[in-house]
């Protein structure tokens, strides 16, 4: 029998009985966020008091508990080996792509940790260095970020599927002192070699690791590059097991990069001590997940969901992390998740919610999820892009757990809104991640700052200072990150996510406001994808908008103009020629639906090519005809190639 701790029936609901115990805590979070995150702090060990909660000198820049002492390695780690804790498993790496399972417990985790901490200060690593991590999911990138941390060297992890490009680009803006990568990885049956990647992003980036320590892993050996290169096992040569370093809450811990609206990423700065406070807070209260419990977070680590709720908030709590090298389908079929949490008795599971549209396509019914013994699974957290009703209500009608829609993004690093389940879910609407969490003072404004009437649509932003865990700043870039996030808006952080709160209190995400698209869950800057396709030599003009696919979300389509004398008959080969490009530069996960030659783009007068007006021509919804349109008949004949291709059939 499922327990039940949510009642279905309530998926409807429109009318949201008050006052609900959460509205007490967000509350006191919202009129004295000094008290409420001192509080949760005092969960954490540090080694010196803080000198104050929130340090708000250098507004809109806020730092949460400068002058403290804390390592969230020895919180993830240490705290829990010395109360005890060491034999229970911190890490179960499932692979079915390599048919291995490896338990870890935390005693082992800290031993692997401390000596690739030790074996990084070998090569010269030291507190406020970089260090690129480049890995598929295996437990080496867990150990390598835990043990950056540890020496307080400031880790990057770059999505094992980004191409050498958009990896060079990375390397080049945290510069690097060593880079952490693995010969190969696995993605379903496909070796993917990571070295010859990793070779050519250092080929094309200006700043240059001293080294590189590579796992070999059997499926394919790396080539080294001799006096660079270093295999794991060679770097752990004479590593002494190193102690954590006396690192500030406030030091940072890592740089994750995110798209923007340019091909240029955002190197999003997070801390060392406001995260470990608001992740352990987070992990308890709106994922109710109480230490020895199972949590898996089929994500990847190069992900900043896969950064809080893989890595370092069910450590910090003492869980146990699923670490899941493979996919929702295919590894070996719709049923791995629910094989996954039967046999690590997984009591919440987060996801994307095209992973769910995935398996949905291929078990409707529901078979797989029937045929496991789900017992212990209480709830399904789902993030990372907008979560369409018809899926949440179909894993409702499976599971009978709550299904949780949170909105974050790598920015916040943990759920802005979302169901606190500590306190008793919610009531959930489907189209909705429910009311802020606590910490996030959420508001809708129109274009002139004015908050538009309840339940209209507009920008989606946040009351000044955010709660810990936010983005301390962007990589030695303050300014881009007060220009592109808090001057629109005097006071408040902007999102870039448009949407609306209704007479409940709940915020419903309806899209993006810049030209950043949600491809399966990954976010990519249309700005990065078309300085890409520019690059190519036959190319004019391009405009790539992100269309609508009933499994990813959002797919690119490019259109481009050519050059004057490009030879009519090669236009295919040119469309597969920018095909290839992107995979080659940005990686395949950013592959385009398809790339039409049109003869011409549609634009203003003043020359924007309208991106908005070809979106809605391929995902057959009503075209908008901005008055300013240079001349209307381009519609039509975009409207009609991109329907003689297969689109606009909504
Ligand atoms: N390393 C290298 N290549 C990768 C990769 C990685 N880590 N991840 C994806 N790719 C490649 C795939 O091999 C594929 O290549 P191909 O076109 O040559 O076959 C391409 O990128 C697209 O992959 P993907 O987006 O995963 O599509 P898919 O059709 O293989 O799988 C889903 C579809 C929905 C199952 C899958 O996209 C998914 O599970 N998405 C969830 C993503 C997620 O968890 N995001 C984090 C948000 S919380
Ligand atoms: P990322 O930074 O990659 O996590 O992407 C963040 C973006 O994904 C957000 O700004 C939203 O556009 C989108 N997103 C994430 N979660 C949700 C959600 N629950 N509902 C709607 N959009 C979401």
């Amino acid at each position: 029998m499922r327990k039940s701790v949510y009642n279905n029936e309530k998926s409807s609901v429109t009318n949201v009985a008050t006052p609900h115990p959460y509205d007490a805590v967000y509350r006191r979070s919202i009129d004295d966020p000094e008290a409420f995150w001192r509080e949760a702090a005092e969960a954490l060990t540090w080694t010196r008091p803080f000198d104050r909660v929130l340090y708000t000198s250098k507004a809109p820049l806020y730092r949460w508990f400068p002058g403290g002492g804390f390592n969230i390695c020895y919180n993830a780690l240490d705290r829990h080996v010395a109360s005890g804790r060491g034999k229970q498993t911190a890490i179960i790496y499932d692979s079915p792509v390599t048919e291995s399972m490896l338990w870890i417990s935390y005693a082992d985790l800290l031993e692997r940790v401390s000596h690739f901490a030790g074996a990084l200060a070998n090569l010269g690593v030291t507190k406020g260095d970089r260090v690129v991590i480049y890995m598929p999911m295996v437990p080496e990138a867990l150990v390598a970020m835990l043990a950056c941390a540890r020496i307080g060297a400031v880790h990057s992890v770059v999505f094992g599927g980004f191409a050498s490009n958009e990896l060079a680009t990375r390397i080049d803006d945290a510069a690097p002192v060593v880079i952490v990568s693995a010969s190969c990885g696995i993605e379903g049956k496909k070796i993917l070699p990571y070295k010859p990647l990793l070779d050519a992003a250092i080929d094309m980036a200006t700043a240059k690791p001293r080294h590189c320590i590579i796992l070999q892993r059997s499926q394919a050996e790396a080539t080294m590059v001799p006096g660079r290169d270093l295999t794991w096992d060679e770097a752990l040569v004479g590593a002494e097991p190193a102690p954590c370093a006396d690192t500030l809450a406030t030091d940072p811990l890592y740089i994750l990069y995110t798209s923007g609206t340019t091909g240029a990423p955002k190197g999003v700065v997070r801390d060392h001590g406001g995260y470990a406070v608001a992740l352990h807070w987070s992990f308890a209260n709106i994922f109710n997940m109480a230490p020895g419990e199972v949590m898996f977070t089929a994500s990847d680590v190069g992900w900043v969901v896969g950064h809080s709720y893989i890595v370092y908030a069910p450590l910090l709590r003492g869980s146990v992390t699923v670490l899941y090298e493979g996919k929702a389908v295919g590894t070996p079929d719709a049923g791995a998740f629910w094989r996954v949490a039967e046999q690590h008795r997984v009591a919440t599971m987060f996801t994307a919610p095209t992973a769910f549209r995935a398996i949905r396509r291929e078990d409707g019914d529901g078979e797989y999820i029937a045929h496991f013994d789900l017992e212990n699974l209480r709830a399904l957290f789902l993030a990372g892009e907008r979560c369409d009703p018809p899926t949440l209500l179909w894993a409702q009608e499976k599971l009978k757990i709550p299904v949780v829609d949170n909105w974050w993004q790598t920015e916040t690093g943990w759920p802005i809104a979302g169901n606190s389940l500590r306190h008793g879910a919610l009531p959930i609407k489907p189209g909705s991640a429910a009311r802020p969490a606590p910490g996030w003072d959420v508001r809708v404004l129109d274009a002139d700052g004015v908050p538009p009437p309840v339940g209209e649509i507009g920008n989606l932003v946040i009351k000044l200072p955010m709660p810990p865990g936010s983005l301390a700043t962007f990589w030695q870039a303050d300014d881009r990150y007060i220009k592109s996030c808090l001057s629109q808006f005097d006071g408040y952080y902007a999102t870039s996510d448009a949407g609306y709160i209704d007479e409940d209190g709940y915020i419903f995400v309806m899209t993006r406001t810049d030209d950043v698209i949600n491809v399966a869950a990954h976010r990519l800057s249309t700005g990065g994808l078309e300085e890409a396709v520019a690059g190519h030599p036959a190319v004019a003009e391009c405009a790539v908008v992100g269309v609508e696919d009933a499994i990813k979300g959002q797919v690119p389509l490019c259109l481009i103009t050519l050059r004057a004398g490009t030879d009519r008959k090669t236009h295919a080969a040119i469309e597969q020629d920018i095909a290839q490009r992107i995979r080659d530069q940005i990686g395949a996960i950013a592959a385009p639906k398809r790339v039409l030659v049109v003869d011409r783009l549609p634009k203003t007068r003043s020359g924007k090519i309208l991106r908005q007006s070809i979106r809605s021509l391929a995902d057959g919804t009503p075209v908008r005809m901005p008055a300013t349109i240079e001349d209307p008949a381009v519609l039509d004949e975009i409207g009609a190639l991109l329907k003689a291709a297969g689109f606009g059939q909504a």
